[in-house]
């Protein structure tokens, strides 16, 4: 992986031109011992998964799809942290390298502008008081014309070169490549090897108020699937250890732990 600054991340790889999915593959790895940080890359998935069963189309050439395995040592109902320091570090690469204003849907998917850019799918393998790994599967749109995508109202799809071109965004560095697949993976787990570092040493705590900041969701009027109930109030903050906090009618509060949010407005 070019532009690698890594220690960990992304120093256990491999390279498939195509595969059922990234996910499946690095599940098989991780159960025969393959290291944190261990990532799994497909130029194209014939069977890619994405959250609640739906299938994520995955396109040779055009989109990043990639899985990384972690071996968080946390008891299995913390999992989720993990998905959000990824979603984090997405976040934060779109935003620092391209200066696109990328932000987390809640706890897995990166939107620019209200259109979803990238998805998150976290599995995990644990016993019952210690995971034993997590894979962590990030597919991320790159580059996408209209035509590629979904055309899906309630649930629009966007990909950075489309925002590119509708915001004008530029890239850290001038050179065209920037934008490649190889350049958005490498700064992706860069930023994100930090991100688990800090996260490892101090907890989601320390990155609770960064999350907060680039939240597409939070102080807005939020419908969230939790199993089979559906909770709709405001989205008021999030906990230390990553948990959204709903304001309900009535002045009740909820905290939901895992939830997929279905519908979000002002
Ligand atoms: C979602 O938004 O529903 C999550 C999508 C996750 C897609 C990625 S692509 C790489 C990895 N392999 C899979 O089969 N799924 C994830």
């Amino acid at each position: 992986i070019p532009l690698l600054r890594t220690r960990c991340f992304g120093r256990t790889y491999e390279y498939h031109e195509t595969i059922e999915s990234t996910n499946d593959r690095a599940m098989d790895l991780a159960r025969t011992g393959a290291p944190h940080g261990t990532v799994v890359v497909a130029e194209e998935q014939t069977a890619g998964r994405g959250r609640l069963r739906r299938p994520w189309v995955s396109l040779r050439g055009l989109g990043l799809y990639l899985s990384v395995i972690l071996r968080p040592e946390l008891p299995p109902r913390y999992g989720h942290e993990t998905t959000l320091t990824a979603s984090l570090a997405l976040a934060r690469s779109l935003r620092d390298l391209y200066g696109l204003p990328a932000r987390i849907k809640w706890p897995n998917d990166i939107l620019i502008s209200g259109k979803k850019v990238a998805g998150i799918l976290t599995e995990m393998h644990s016993d019952p008081d210690r995971i034993q790994f997590v894979v962590v599967g990030v597919g991320v749109n790159v580059l996408h014309s209209s035509m590629d995508l979904p055309s899906d109202t309630l649930y629009p799809a966007t990909s950075l070169a489309l925002e590119r071109e509708r915001l004008g965004a530029q890239p850290s560095g001038e050179e065209p490549w920037a934008w490649s697949r190889p350049h958005v993976l490498a700064g992706f787990l860069n930023t994100w090897e930090e991100l688990d570092e800090i996260y490892m040493a101090q907890g989601l705590q320390a990155l609770r108020e960064d999350l907060i900041a680039v939240s597409a969701v939070i102080g807005k009027v939020v419908r969230v699937q939790v199993s089979e109930r559906i909770l709709e109030g405001v989205a008021r903050d999030l906990t230390d250890r990553g948990a959204l906090v709903l304001d309900m009618e009535g002045g009740r509060r909820e905290t939901v732990w895992v939830g997929d949010i279905l519908h979000l407005r002002e």
